[in-house]
């Protein structure tokens, strides 16, 4: 049978979230599980991420799969609501909104929820930089004293651009202006004001200013959020292996090309190997000729790096596997993407990020999940 497989291990996810609390001992943790869990499936993610004080997600959607798979803590909707119909089911779900503009004040102006509403605390988005979403410097504060007189606890947030390069001088410009205005929010209008900073880079690159809520995303599912770090140097532990089987194996005349396009050559004698995966499974096709795998000889549990030669198709790969024992047996084990290689390692080569990747699976490969590989 062709197999291409997705384990997700909770319990990677679950150590995962506790090297955040290790980094950010005083703050409340919204574990983000937004886009399915990054990929990994909410329904896995939930029970995984339990001791997590609330979760962020990005549609009203995903919001309600969570309530109907159990989760009472918090639900952040971090991009808010899109409707007054909206901010009514908000309230009736008991979730908890950024508001970033101002259609999304009106609706919570005009209707207010009771003061024991989830939906009374809601996140305010103040726009330090990133200039995608959040009220700008002029209207920040008017805005707070009007959610403010009309009894809503406030949560002031904003997103950094660039914290995974702990050098981008924007950085500083967002602390120096998000600290400002709180201590401002703080003195004029309630001493009570919340805070909430940082996100997965943040949390590394910028422990003093952890404030009431942390926001980690990409770590939690074991990549690194740093671009001077790799995971297993911050402790994160990969929480998704990916992996396909040999189905087929030849030998590759010296001066023949492989695969469509024909463009790479063979210099010498190759003995390859087909692997059943693809960009039909969101394997990315553009790390040709490039990326390396993980073949496991399964007779020795040894695990062997071996390049990618020629285009990745839709189905399929070929890869060199003249180093490997002469007895290796088809239907071998090979990792795209887990311990070894490390998404990060693919991102690399497919010149995107590990978020893209997690998220972009297609639905062909089996999903499993497992505690331990
Ligand atoms: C507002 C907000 N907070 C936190 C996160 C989590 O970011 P990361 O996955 O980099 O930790 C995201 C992700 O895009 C976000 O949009």
């Amino acid at each position: 049978m062709r197999t291409a497989t997705v384990t997700i291990k909770p319990d990677a996810l679950t150590h995962n979230l506790r090297q955040v609390r290790k980094l950010a001992p005083k703050s409340k943790v919204l574990a983000m599980v937004k886009a399915n869990a990054y990929g990994h499936g909410i329904a896995v993610a939930l029970p995984a991420l339990q001791q997590a004080d609330g979760i962020g997600v990005a549609s009203f959607t995903e919001a309600l799969e969570a309530r109907e798979l159990g989760w009472q803590k918090t639900i952040g909707l971090i991009e808010g609501v899109f409707s007054a119909d909206e901010w009514q089911q908000a309230i009736d779900n008991d979730f908890s909104c950024v508001i970033h503009h101002l259609p999304q004040l009106q609706w919570a102006l005009e209707n207010v929820p009771d003061a024991d509403s989830p939906t009374r605390t809601v996140w305010l988005k103040y726009n330090t930089g990133m200039n995608r979403l959040g009220f700008a410097d002029d209207t920040i504060v008017e805005i707070a004293k009007q959610l403010h007189s009309a009894g809503y606890q406030l949560i002031l947030t904003t997103h950094f651009a660039n914290a995974d390069n702990n050098e981008h001088p924007l950085n500083a410009k967002q602390i120096q202006c998000f600290s400002a205005v709180l201590a401002g929010l703080k003195q004029t209008v309630s001493a009570d004001i919340k805070a909430s900073l940082c996100n997965s880079a943040g949390i590394i690159n910028f422990p003093e200013y952890h404030y009431d809520w942390v926001r980690p995303g990409i770590m939690l599912y074991g990549s690194s959020p740093v671009i001077d770090k790799r995971a297993d140097e911050l402790s994160l532990q990969p929480a998704m292996d990916f992996s396909a089987r040999i189905m087929a194996m030849q030998i590759v005349k010296a001066g023949s090309a492989i695969g469509y396009g024909s463009h790479w050559l063979a210099e010498q004698d190759t003995k390859t190997a087909l692997v059943s995966i693809g960009y039909g499974d969101g394997y990315p096709r553009v790390v040709a000729d490039c990326a390396e795998v993980c073949v496991i000889d399964a007779s020795s549990g040894k695990s062997y790096r071996c390049a990618i030669r020629g285009r990745v198709a839709m189905d399929m790969i070929t890869i060199d596997i003249s180093a490997l024992p002469e007895n290796i047996a088809l239907d071998s084990r090979v990792v795209l993407w887990g311990d070894a290689p490390h998404v990060d390692e693919v991102a690399a080569y497919a010149g995107t990020i590990g978020y893209e990747l997690l998220c972009r699976l297609s639905l062909r490969p089996e999903r499993q999940v497992c505690s331990s590989l």
